[in-house]
């Protein structure tokens, strides 16, 4: 079996297919950086008007690339929860439109789920019981996975994603859209110990939660005094980026591994999976190494490719197909989280 998937739940343009033996055919990403370089940040009305030009050419470029036609899709599966209510349109109403139009079943998948199903792709076997962390631009979430259809919410952020930090620090310290790569090169050239910050909840075992929006402001406090305006961030010291972006990625990097292995340590499970744009952050990688390497845990990371948005770990939806879990085309955009 063949199974088309899309994905457009934030700034990506993707679609794959993907068998129902989990091998790849063809996979396809359209960035939208470009497009939202100037305003820093993603503008969810360009998104969705971007997905809307970009979409059939997608995934015809993707029925291409996997060596099938149309007719030879078997499934359609979109990603329709959480995510921009009007990216996550585009790609529902082409989904449920290519499904009528073939007669072939829909399957509509979380995002979030996905970015954790990259480490089974990625494994090449089962990795399920695990604690799944989400770690994107705008989810930061650990999840008690117990099959690949059954994720329970451990605790997310109360405020900014690790991701929406990243970028907003980028931004302070004049580096481009997104942030992200930006703010982990420049931050190994620096020192993560000149600047104390704030890790928020990390002392308190239980609580499963982040915060990143005090650390995002004590950032801020660092460039300009409370009240005073941002110094443009050409003008900024090549030295002193560098520390406060070594020191900024240490101080997230450190809450994501606690509550990592706080979570592990809760659940009793033996494997960490973790998945999202963020999951890309080299620091993140190498501690989540050492930690797990020091207290025995299995450690799945999704590979480079499959951390930032795509549209392979959507093959998550073989699983519900599997389990006979298909929708109708009354299936609709959940921006939303749902828990
Ligand atoms: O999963 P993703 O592609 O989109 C969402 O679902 O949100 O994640 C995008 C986020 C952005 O905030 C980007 O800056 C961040 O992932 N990111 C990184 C790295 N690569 C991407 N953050 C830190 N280090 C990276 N290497
Ligand atoms: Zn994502």
């Amino acid at each position: 079996m063949n199974i088309l998937i899309i994905e457009s739940t934030c700034d990506e343009t993707a679609a794959a297919v993907v068998t129902d033996q989990l091998e790849v055919l063809g996979s396809v990403v359209a960035s939208q950086d470009k497009l939202h370089e100037r305003f820093r940040g993603v503008v969810p009305e360009i998104a969705a008007r971007a997905h809307l030009e970009r979409m059939l050419p997608v995934i015809d470029e993707t029925l291409e690339k996997s060596g099938i036609a149309l007719r030879d899709v078997d499934a359609i599966a979109v990603a329709h929860t959480p995510g921009l209510a009007g990216s996550l349109l585009i790609g529902v109403v082409t989904a449920k439109t290519l499904a009528m139009a073939l007669g072939v079943p829909i399957i509509g998948i979380n995002h979030l789920y996905g970015h954790i199903y990259a480490c089974r792709l990625a494994a090449g076997k089962d990795v399920f019981p695990c604690v799944g962390l989400v770690v994107s631009g705008g989810h930061t979430s650990l999840y008690d996975c117990q099959s690949p259809l059954e994720f329970n919410l451990l605790g997310g952020t109360i405020d900014d994603a690790a991701g929406e930090a990243f970028d907003k620090v980028a931004s302070m310290l004049g580096l481009p859209f997104p942030g992200g790569p930006h703010v982990g090169r420049v931050a190994s050239q620096g020192n993560p110990q000149s600047f104390q910050l704030p890790r928020s909840f990390i002392h308190d075992q239980d609580r499963l939660q982040f915060s990143f929006s005090g650390l995002k402001t004590a950032v801020r406090y660092q460039l300009a005094a409370p009240g005073e305006d941002l110094p443009p961030g050409e003008t900024l010291d090549e030295k002193l980026v560098a520390d406060l972006a070594a020191s900024f990625q240490a101080a997230v990097v450190d809450c994501l591994v606690a509550k990592s292995m706080a979570a592990l340590s809760k659940t009793g499970h033996s494997r960490l999976c973790v998945g999202g744009g963020v999951a890309a952050n080299r620091h993140l990688r190498a501690e989540l190494e050492k930690c797990c390497a020091q207290t025995g845990h299995e450690l799945v990371i999704a590979p480079l490719q499959l951390c930032t948005d795509n549209a392979v770990m959507g093959a998550i939806a073989i699983e519900k197909l599997r389990a006979g879990l298909v929708d109708d085309l009354e299936l609709d955009a959940q921006p939303g989280l749902i828990r």
